[in-house]
């Protein structure tokens, strides 16, 4: 399969220069934005008079560890266009996040981001193994969330022919995947799921389908999802990462060639690791939480912002730009059942183990004895019969156990029939908080 690798001559120079090439242009770079917001943003003038730093104070990339975090509590304060560096009538789009917990952040492109943006994503998608003259079928919701225009743009961008479908409407999905023959999909590994079922459920298999790559991300996913997914189509499954508040999707992704990670595109973003918990740098290889400053932005720079995503840094590849780890799971996704800390995609990859147990789960977290307490439902595979109550019942028990040897939880396990988790369209909601508010 990986005879789709990019040759060296239709890469970037950059994905393939030397450190030092990549580190004299990220010191060059961050001079600039480190300028470009002291000058134009309040919040940043602000936020580096009272931590005692001034963009002169940066000699070297280490020194970036002197100057402030920005959080989503900062961007959320300067609602709506606060945050923005330069006046409004040069921001030829916005996009918010959904605003499910308080008000939305809404982030800003100029033309040249706009273009940046869709130069990265042509990349990400070339790194999967992607050509001109592809079709692509965007499944990435369309509108403020930048999935779907991000998607769009990079796609055209290469020279592929886009389909721009949204997420929802799933037998219009397999209806269009059928007729259009693409030959990549961009879609969340969950919704890609729900796709795949839809094509059973019409009495189509899925390996028959065009497809033979797809960009996935948005949502934690592990590697057992991966072989899920490239099993049920017969297709590459790359892992694509990015938030709207650096970029949108491109700000990393993985090589058809290696799939080891994800590839940070170092000409644009600066990559830390730090302690979550005392905001110390760490070093590369060492676990910690990802924090980003952008390079090139003009509308909407960003210094050190927190993205709450747990990773490590690791050596480049395929190209010589760093790699992140597959994310594990984002700190505000971290449970914490009697002392033992807990990710969703710790439980799908024993869940995945099982032969008869679909990558249709939720976790539900509820109080017992003023404890925090987990119940892990789980859809049953299609070809187990919903009458076959002995079997559900073994496989409970058999992941409940393997869930307290690996994981050091203990769990209840319930066994569902096929159909009865509900199927999100784009980002999976994976935990269900059944605890009193307080
Ligand atoms: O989800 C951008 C995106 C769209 C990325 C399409 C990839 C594909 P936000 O809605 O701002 O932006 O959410 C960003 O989603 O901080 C991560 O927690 C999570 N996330 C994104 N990609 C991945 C991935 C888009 N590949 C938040 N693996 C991020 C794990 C991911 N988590």
């Amino acid at each position: 399969m990986s005879d789709k690798a990019p040759g060296k001559h239709e890469l970037d120079s950059i994905e393939i220069a030397s450190r030092d090439e990549i580190s004299a242009l990220q010191l060059e770079q961050l001079k600039w934005t480190l300028g470009h917001v002291y000058k134009n943003v309040r919040h940043y003038r602000d936020a580096f008079n009272k931590a005692g730093v001034h963009p002169d104070d940066l000699r070297q990339l280490s020194d970036l560890a002197k100057f402030p975090f920005a959080t989503k509590d900062d961007l959320r304060r300067s609602y709506p266009f606060d945050m923005f560096a330069v006046p409004r009538e040069h921001v030829v789009r916005v996009h918010a996040s959904s605003g499910t917990t308080g008000k939305p952040t809404v982030v800003g492109y100029t033309k040249r981001d706009i273009d940046t943006w869709a130069g990265l994503m042509a990349r990400c998608i070339r790194a999967a193994g992607g050509r001109a003259g592809d079709i692509v079928h965007v499944a990435y919701g369309y509108g403020l969330f930048t999935g779907g225009l991000g998607a769009h743009y990079g796609a055209e961008k290469l020279g592929c022919t886009v389909i721009p479908m949204s997420g929802g409407q799933t037998a219009r999905q397999v209806q269009l995947i059928q007729d259009f023959k693409p030959d990549i999909i961009m879609v969340t590994p969950s919704y890609m799921l729900a796709i795949a079922d839809e094509f059973d459920h019409q009495g189509i298999n899925p390996r028959e389908s065009s497809l033979r790559i797809g960009l996935h991300g948005a949502e934690p996913w592990t590697n057992a999802m991966r072989a899920e997914i490239e099993g049920r189509f017969d297709m590459d499954a790359v892992d694509l990462y990015g938030l709207s508040e650096i970029l949108g999707p491109g700000v990393s992704s993985e090589c058809i060639e290696t799939k080891d990670g994800l590839h940070i595109w170092e000409d644009h973003f600066y990559p830390e690791i730090i302690d979550p918990v005392t905001g110390e740098v760490v070093e590369d290889g060492e676990q910690g939480e990802l924090v980003f400053t952008s390079l090139t932005k003009e509308a909407f720079p960003i210094v050190r912002y927190r993205t709450r995503d747990l990773t490590r840094l690791l050596p480049g590849t395929a190209r010589s730009m760093r790699r992140m780890e597959k994310i594990t799971g984002r700190s505000d996704d971290m449970l914490i059942i009697r002392g033992v800390n807990l990710f969703p995609s710790q439980i799908e990859e024993l869940i995945l183990r099982d032969g008869h147990l679909s990558p249709h789960y939720v976790l539900e977290v509820y109080r017992r004895d003023r404890l925090d307490a987990l119940d892990v439902v789980v859809e049953s595979r299609p070809d187990l019969k919903p009458y076959d109550e002995h079997t559900k019942r073994a496989c409970a028990a058999k992941l409940s156990q393997d869930i307290k040897a690996y994981i050091g939880v203990t769990a209840g396990v319930r066994v569902v029939d096929v159909n009865t988790i509900e199927r999100s369209i784009g980002k999976a909601q994976r935990i269900v908080d059944l605890r009193p508010k307080l």
